[in-house]
């Protein structure tokens, strides 16, 4: 039998697919709800110091290929999580907490916080393109670099960070070039397509109201641009910094093609959003009949493996 066992940052995973930091991972039930599931770890809502409602609504809407949003960090502020971080590990499986501070440093007191919990991962979201006012760190390279080095010293801890998507090759290059010079376990890539606009002929708006409109684009839509990022980083980054791929994961195959590409485990939010958590063993289910047809005993077999002309 194949198996799907893969690590991040020397934690192991016992599957490939968890929840992405996003829909469904606010509260205590929601969290307990994915430590219940299939699904290899448990990874919190972005965190902020204070608990926040989030952007107003209308904030969310599906679309034919995905949806498009802006949340605005809806969360319980980081004391909670640190509250639950004890019960969520009783499930057995990785915690992996998000951390989004609105200033560095914000997240400088929240990775110090969570450096004195038992967290097995801490996720620094670098990419939220939801916050009016807020533009995206990680479309900032030398304020990247600035984070690195204040963050990178305070915990022991597996750090990654969690990425925006990026188009251009020279992009890819000088972000490679800063994040290996830094003590970090991994990186998650993608996040949503920020600042996208759907328009709705029929009442002549955007489809969303935070930010006039403009709000992250998820699902389908951003497969193709997460398997580039993942390809891109993987070819580029120091082989002890792990990725973990995010984008448009609906299927087993789509988990495959994301293995390829050089993702040593995924994160699921449109499909878990749309379907609930039955989507993780799902998900699961296919890939591991996936690599059974095609011969493989483990996904590690396959991970990076895309094959050139
Ligand atoms: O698309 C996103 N939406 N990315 C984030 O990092 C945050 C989230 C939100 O809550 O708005």
């Amino acid at each position: 039998p194949t198996t799907l066992q893969s690590s991040i940052g020397q934690v192991t995973l016992d599957s490939y697919v968890m929840n992405a930091s996003g829909p469904r991972c606010s509260s205590a039930e929601e969290l307990h709800l994915i430590g219940r599931s299939n699904a290899a770890a448990i990874v919190t809502k972005s965190c902020t110091i204070l608990p926040r409602e989030g952007n107003a609504e209308p904030r969310y809407r599906d679309l034919e290929l995905g949806a498009i949003q802006s949340m605005g960090l809806p969360n319980l502020g980081y004391n909670a999580y640190l509250d639950l971080v004890p019960e969520l590990l009783e499930h057995n499986k990785p915690v992996v907490v998000s951390i989004s501070g609105l200033s560095l440093a914000d997240n400088e007191t929240m990775v110090k916080a969570f450096d004195g919990s038992d967290a097995s991962l801490l996720e620094v979201n670098f990419s939220c393109p939801n916050i009016a006012g807020k533009p995206q760190t990680a479309y900032d390279f030398e304020q990247v670099e600035n984070s690195l080095t204040r963050l990178c010293s305070l915990t022991d801890k597996p750090l990654g960070i969690k990425l925006a998507p990026y188009f251009d090759m020279s992009h890819f290059d000088s972000m490679a070039e800063i994040l290996n010079r830094f003590p970090i376990a991994f990186i998650s890539t993608i996040n949503s397509i920020g600042n996208t606009l759907i328009i709705d002929p029929q009442t002549e708006r955007a489809v969303i109201k935070p930010k006039g409109g403009f709000g992250g684009l998820c699902g389908q839509y951003v497969k193709p641009i997460g398997l580039a990022n993942v390809h891109a980083f993987r070819q580029r980054l120091r082989d002890d910094i792990d990725i973990v791929g995010v984008g448009g994961i609906y299927n087993g195959t789509d988990a495959f093609e994301y293995a390829l590409a050089g993702a040593s485990a995924v994160q699921v939010a449109t499909s878990f959003q749309q379907q609930g958590e039955g989507c993780f063993q799902r998900i699961n289910d296919e890939l591991a009949a996936l690599l059974e047809a095609k011969g493989y005993a483990s996904i590690k077999e396959v991970i990076g493996q895309l094959k050139a002309f």
